[in-house]
């Protein structure tokens, strides 16, 4: 039968503003192989892994044959390391607004949450903003083939709870990621502006409810 039974979050731009700090990493990074990217470009780079990220700003350069495979996981390695220090003083105080009740609502409602992040970051985030308890199924990132729009992610965020996807609704802030959950035939919340295909949509975290998850799984 179908009934709510799970919620799967993501983590970057959903649960903090880490997509932040991956665009200043990746900026940089870009701008240290002369390779310009704006924010309207790190839209596409939202939602997706580490090496597929750089393969698109080296093809956005034009570069993407100008580094072997060992000079391109430095250039990840780089980047990574440069948002890892960027995450430095990450606190509880950077949980974006609304979230830490509402995850504490939907526990309380004897639903599950599970992290659906293609991040390898995901569980040091978590843990530095202390959250990790909040959790109870985390998906493993370096285990995960295909990045979102693929729907891997939230398939074995869903199996990790036991809860069959039709019974979970995602949240997610990019268009990968609507595009994830949907594939995963599961209902899809969307946080942000112009993003397509979700079947809510609200402008920021605070306007997240329990309320909102169960009127869009009802939908
Ligand atoms: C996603 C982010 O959550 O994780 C992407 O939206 C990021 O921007 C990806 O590239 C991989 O993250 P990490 O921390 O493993 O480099
Ligand atoms: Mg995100």
């Amino acid at each position: 039968m179908k009934q709510l039974e799970a919620v799967i979050f993501d983590l970057d731009g959903v649960i903090t503003d880490s997509a932040h700090f991956h665009y200043l990493a990746w900026k940089q990074l870009a701008a240290d192989i002369n390779i310009e990217i704006d924010e309207a470009f790190n839209e596409t780079l939202k939602g997706i892994s580490r090496m597929d990220s750089l393969d698109l700003i080296l093809a956005k350069g034009g570069r993407e044959q100008d580094f072997t495979l060992a000079e391109k996981e430095e250039l990840a390695a780089k980047k990574n390391a440069h948002y890892v220090e960027l995450l430095e003083d990450l606190s509880p105080a950077d949980i974006l607004p609304g979230i830490a009740s509402l995850l504490e609502a939907i526990r309380t409602a004897g639903l599950k949450i599970a992290l659906a992040s293609v991040s390898k970051n995901a569980p040091m985030v978590l843990a530095a903003l202390g959250l990790t308890d909040s959790f109870d199924y985390l998906a493993d990132a370096a285990k995960i083939t295909h990045s979102k729009p693929d729907p891997e992610i939230f398939l074995v965020a869903a199996a990790g709870l036991g809860v069959a996807p039709e019974n979970a609704v995602g949240i997610e802030d990019a268009q990968a990621g609507v595009e994830a959950i949907k594939s995963a035939g599961m209902k899809a919340i969307g946080v942000g502006t112009g993003l397509i295909g979700a079947d809510e949509l609200v402008s920021d975290t605070s306007e997240l409810t329990l309320a909102i998850i169960q009127k869009v799984f009802h939908l």
